[in-house]
């Protein structure tokens, strides 16, 4: 069974992407299971940490990916783009060069996130593309998944209470997880 790695790019407790990816982790098919990997430990990027100790975390991140045959990026909107906090654990495992193809190259990668917004992330998961071209991962370009006014689509507690969101959620999910199927995963 295709297993993909999710990550929120947000660190908040309350998160609505973290929310969400728990969601997806519980209506995923059958056929794909979503393991979700935090990143609460993952430094900021420096160069001088990577040449004297490169981070555990990060080594024992890229060797999860590197296992799996996806990734599941929850993705917030900041400023109309990417998330400084998802886009350093990217630069992270990228680092060496020499590990790009095991973790990133032909990688099948799918977006989804939430904002408290009216638009539901979707410049930030245009602003993604040319992250994921540099890296030649396989962008899963299905349906999307875009929550927006997200404080209207969980409870307190983080739970997805829109039946609308949820079926959008539960198609994009068998959808990437057909697209797993054809590409073959990693
Ligand atoms: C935001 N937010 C936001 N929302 C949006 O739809 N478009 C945007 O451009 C921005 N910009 C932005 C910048 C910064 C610095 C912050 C902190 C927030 C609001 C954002 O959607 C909201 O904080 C979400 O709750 C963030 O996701 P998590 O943390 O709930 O997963």
């Amino acid at each position: 069974m295709p297993h993909v790695i999710g990550i929120s790019g947000s660190l908040r407790a309350k998160s609505f992407n973290s929310s969400l990816l728990r969601a997806a982790a519980a209506l995923a098919p059958q056929e794909l299971a979503i393991e979700i990997a935090p990143i609460d430990s993952i430094p900021l990027y420096n160069g001088d940490v990577e040449e004297r100790t490169f981070p555990q975390a990060v080594t024992d991140l890229k060797h999860r990916i590197s296992q799996a045959d996806g990734l599941l990026f929850a993705t917030p909107e900041y400023n109309n783009s990417i998330p400084g906090v998802l886009k350093n654990v990217v630069d992270w495992l990228s680092r060496p060069p020499a590990d790009v193809p095991k973790v990133f190259i032909g990688r099948p990668v799918a977006l989804m996130g939430a904002s408290n917004g009216n638009f539901g992330t979707v410049l930030s998961q245009a602003a993604w593309l040319p992250v994921l071209r540099t890296l030649q991962m396989q962008p899963f370009f299905g349906p999307r998944v875009l929550v927006s006014n997200a404080q209207n689509v969980f409870d307190d507690k983080g739970e997805l209470i829109d039946d609308k969101i949820r079926d959008k959620l539960t198609g994009f999910l068998k959808a990437y997880a057909a697209f797993l199927q054809r590409t073959g995963g990693r």
